[in-house]
């Protein structure tokens, strides 16, 4: 039986869905930014249940837009979220934030009454050429009045009282890919069909604010004093952090799939124009903190310690079709991003309390024509270091990308181990 709060809050994404994200999207807290690759509340519910005992203590580490830790904000369970992304961290501390209400509608006013000054495009003095007017090659994604408008607003954030500003900054982020001239997708971006002839002024700039953070404002005070619990978010790179968490009962996570999406690339404009990111060096930092799932940074390859025979097979299959790769560093990515998984999988075993579970939702991918069953290699490597299997279930079947031919053949999976 779900807590009334609960039932409350999940109310819109119906009874049936107990795995795919269908539906909640759209409920409160979720709405907020859209975030593809974020899994259903229910799956995180599910999850906590499947361990059998009381859950005091949860484990994210790669929190996403922060369904794991909101889910447990909702039932009295502290949760350690681990995310590389300051946006995506901030994300998470936004939702899960038990706020003081009269403070939040003052500065999200005096944000939204901020305007441009004469120096509110210097905070992007080192941003790409390539985000504001006149941009580069004569192509630009924000134009000039957009971009000082944002600005504006970021400098307002920063002036607003601490607690407040990771709700603010994740308003404005969710707004500026609508003020753009871009669409972004899991490839990257790409200029809207005649960008040149759309005209964004700044007054539609300060309205999409009001309107994102009245939505948002909204959900807060329905929902934000009944959260049980604020989750504790940890900036940084899981493969460090995650063995000095404190001990827990168990790990719900969906870590980057081994798709070569660049996560830093998707939520290049957020990282930017909110000022997470300053430099280049900022940008290539971020870059090498995220795991292997990406094939956009040269670095040193490592291999798995454990054996997984899916793994050497597909490995011996994809080196066979080396030269039909679209990119080289395909098959080293590969190789590290289990290395990285298994890395990531120790370390919370290492901090979670025996009996409990690891909960990895997982999907595969496929390259020259090579299926990389991502799900059944991580649940070999958790075998081989020792791990009990509890269970590896299908939840969905994902598309295969245009060029594998487009039609359903990788798994979106489960894996459960027991500590
Ligand atoms: C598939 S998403 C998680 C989605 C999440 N379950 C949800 O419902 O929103 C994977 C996340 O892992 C993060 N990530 C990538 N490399 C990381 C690292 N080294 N440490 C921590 N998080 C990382 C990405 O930024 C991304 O937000």
């Amino acid at each position: 039986m779900l807590a009334p709060v609960l039932q409350n809050w999940l109310h819109p994404h119906g009874e049936g869905a107990l795995s795919s994200n269908v539906g909640a999207a759209d409920l409160a807290f979720q709405r907020w930014f859209r975030f593809k690759e974020a899994y259903s509340p229910r799956i995180v519910m599910d999850a906590i249940r499947e361990n059998g005992r009381k859950v005091q203590r949860c484990i994210d580490p790669t929190g996403g837009s922060g369904t794991t830790a909101l889910v447990c904000s909702f039932l009295g369970i502290e949760c350690d979220t681990v995310e590389v992304n300051p946006f995506m961290a901030d994300l998470i501390s936004a939702k899960t934030r038990i706020y003081d209400t009269a403070s939040l509608a003052v500065d999200v006013a005096e944000v939204i009454a901020a305007r441009p000054k004469s120096d509110s495009l210097a905070r992007y003095a080192e941003a790409p050429a390539t985000l504001i007017e006149p941009g580069e090659n004569e192509r630009w994604v924000f134009n000039l009045a957009v971009a000082r408008q944002i600005g504006a607003f970021a400098d307002a954030i920063e002036l607003a009282d601490p607690r407040n500003q990771p709700f603010l900054r994740v308003m404005l982020g969710s707004i500026l890919r609508d003020v753009s001239n871009v669409v972004v997708n899991g490839k990257g971006r790409k200029y809207r069909k005649g960008w040149e002839r759309r005209i964004v002024t700044a007054a539609q700039v300060v309205d999409r604010m009001r309107d994102a953070c009245k939505a948002a404002y909204g959900d807060v005070v329905r929902y934000s004093s009944r959260l049980e619990g604020e989750a504790v978010v940890h900036l940084g790179d899981a493969r460090e952090l995650v063995a000095d968490l404190p001990d827990a009962d168990c790990a719900i996570f969906s870590p980057p799939y081994p798709n070569s999406f660049d996560y830093t690339d998707i939520y290049n404009l957020e990282l930017w124009m909110l000022g997470y990111l300053r430099s280049a060096a900022d940008n290539r930092g971020l870059r090498l903190a995220t795991m292997h799932s990406h094939v956009q940074l040269n670095r040193p390859g490592r291999v798995p310690a454990g054996r997984s025979s899916t793994l050497e097979a597909a490995s011996i299959g994809i080196e066979r079709n080396r030269l039909s790769l679209w990119h080289r560093g395909i098959p080293e990515m590969l190789s590290s991003y289990f290395a990285d998984m298994e890395g990531v999988i120790s370390d919370l075993a290492s901090v979670i309390r025996p009996g409990g579970l690891i909960t990895v939702i997982v999907g595969g991918s496929s390259y020259a024509g090579v299926a990389v069953d991502a799900p059944t290699i991580i649940a070999e490597l958790g075998r081989s270091m020792g791990l009990e299997l509890v269970r590896h279930t299908n939840l969905r079947s994902m598309r295969l990308s245009a060029q594998q031919g487009g039609q359903f053949g990788l798994s979106e999976d489960a894996v459960v181990f027991r500590c």
